[in-house]
């Protein structure tokens, strides 16, 4: 399974209902919804109640990613908010087995992200818990950033890790994401491409033809 997921961060904040419609015509299953703390990243973005509407009109795979300092504290209401799929970044300070037990145990896919200068080992332990691990090509917090080709490796390394350890998880990249580089993720290993930018600025045909290249293979 390889999928696009447009991340409406680079939608029209006053109309995010619609940058969601717009995915959703566009025959995409998946929408990534980046939750920023002004603490673990230097930027606010929106919170559980614009999760929560935005889930009573549509049907699309809510994919959260949270970039909080303190993800245990708000899990909860991310799960109440509906939800799908619910990723927790691994470098702040939490009980992060508990947290990833809470969202398990409320039906919830589970996934766990790393920055670009953090290394894969620090996830291992959570390989076998995990619905989905992501990996930031930029540094998080903000769209349009450039891609971090770098961070290809690593995914290499947890796609060899996966196939070792018979794990199931997913494979996600974010941040930077461009056309140009679907074919370079694809070969690492890369299951589900976050795009913002990329994907908002083209038109119905661009879109389509982004989403094709990946989800074709
Ligand atoms: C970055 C966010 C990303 C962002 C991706 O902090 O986690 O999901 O929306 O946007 P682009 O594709 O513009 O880098
Ligand atoms: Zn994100």
């Amino acid at each position: 399974m390889k999928i696009l997921a447009p991340s409406i961060l680079a939608g029209n904040h006053a109309h995010l209902l619609q940058a969601l419609e717009v995915a959703e015509e566009d025959g995409r299953k998946w929408i990534h919804l980046d939750i920023m703390d002004g603490h673990f990243v230097p930027n606010l973005s929106f919170g559980p109640q614009t999760v929560a509407d935005l889930r009573k009109e549509s049907k699309l795979f809510f994919d959260v990613h949270l970039m909080l300092d303190q993800p245990d504290r708000y899990v909860d209401s991310f799960i109440q908010a509906g939800s799908d799929l619910i990723s927790i970044h691994l470098e702040p300070k939490y009980d992060h087995n508990a947290t990833l037990d809470k969202i398990k145990k409320a039906g919830v896919q589970t996934g766990m992200v790393i920055n670009p200068d953090t290394s894969v080992e620090g996830l291992i332990p959570y390989l076998d818990q995990l619905d989905l691990v992501l990996l930031m090509t930029v540094f998080p917090g903000f769209g349009g950033q450039k891609f971090l080709e770098s961070v290809l490796e690593k995914a290499q390394v947890i796609a060899d890790l996966r196939k070792e350890n018979q794990n199931n998880f997913l494979i996600e990249v974010d941040g930077g994401v461009g056309p140009e580089h679907v074919t370079a993720c694809l070969k690492s290993g890369v299951d589900i491409i976050v795009a913002g930018t990329a994907y908002y600025e083209r038109d119905q045909a661009g879109r389509k033809e982004f989403a094709e290249a990946i989800e074709l293979n």
